[in-house]
């Protein structure tokens, strides 16, 4: 694709809490950046648009052929779903994938990293250790290599398209999607900042990937 958007949800209301994992709905903060984010792909969409009619006929049958074809995936769960609520289906093309879900942390899923430090010190503290490879323990638990495993049919989707895509997603999968297009080494992957309400526009390049980042400040 020409550009490959990508972010987290808005702010849940547990990440106010500081909670992980979960089904949470946004804050009114997260549905703020929800409305700023469909209306800022709209407007880049517009000037995309714009700058191509300027060239010739054909090219304009091409721009009107991407501007039908933007896709937004996100992940199953509500706050990814609920950050592209103001995207209109007639214009996008919006898909709900599960592999696009946050890292399930399985028994502790909905604590907060200091009632994990607590509960579970030894756990806390493998984690700690090596967050690359630990694995939370309970029905389902997944490490970042187990992300890394279920992401790559879809990496190789998103290589293979050509149309405009926006990916609404959670930190951990962020951070292991933006460490493929950086060409970042894994290992340095769950150290990355990813914080919410920023868009990263990465557009491949034949010499690597070309990084934008856009903040939303209220
Ligand atoms: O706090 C938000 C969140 O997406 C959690 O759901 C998830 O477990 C966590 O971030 C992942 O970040 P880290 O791998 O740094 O713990």
């Amino acid at each position: 694709p020409r550009c490959i958007w990508l972010t987290r949800h808005g702010e849940s209301v547990d990440n106010i809490v500081g909670k992980i994992g979960g089904d949470a709905a946004l804050s009114a903060k997260g549905r703020s950046y929800a409305d700023c984010l469909s209306r800022f792909i709209k407007h880049q969409r517009e000037e995309n648009a714009k700058s191509q009619e300027t060239e010739t006929e054909a090219s304009i049958a091409i721009s009107h052929q991407r501007e039908k074809t933007v896709a937004v995936w996100t992940s199953m769960l509500t706050r990814t779903k609920e950050t592209v609520e103001q995207f209109d289906p007639k214009e996008y093309d919006i898909k709900h994938i599960r592999f696009l879900n946050e890292i399930y942390a399985g028994i502790c899923e909905g604590l907060s990293y200091s009632q994990i430090e607590q509960l579970y010190p030894e756990e806390y503290e493998a984690r700690r250790v090596n967050k690359l490879f630990y694995r939370y323990p309970g029905m389902g638990g997944e490490s970042y290599l187990d992300v890394i495993q279920r992401l790559n049919p879809l990496i190789i989707e998103i290589e293979r398209m050509t149309s405009d895509l926006l990916i609404v997603t959670h930190r951990v999968v962020l951070r292991i999607l933006l460490g493929y297009l950086m060409d970042i080494d894994r290992s340095r992957m769950p150290d990355m900042d990813v914080h919410l309400h920023t868009l990263y526009c990465m557009e491949p390049k034949p010499h690597g990937t070309v990084v934008r980042k856009f903040r939303w400040v209220e």
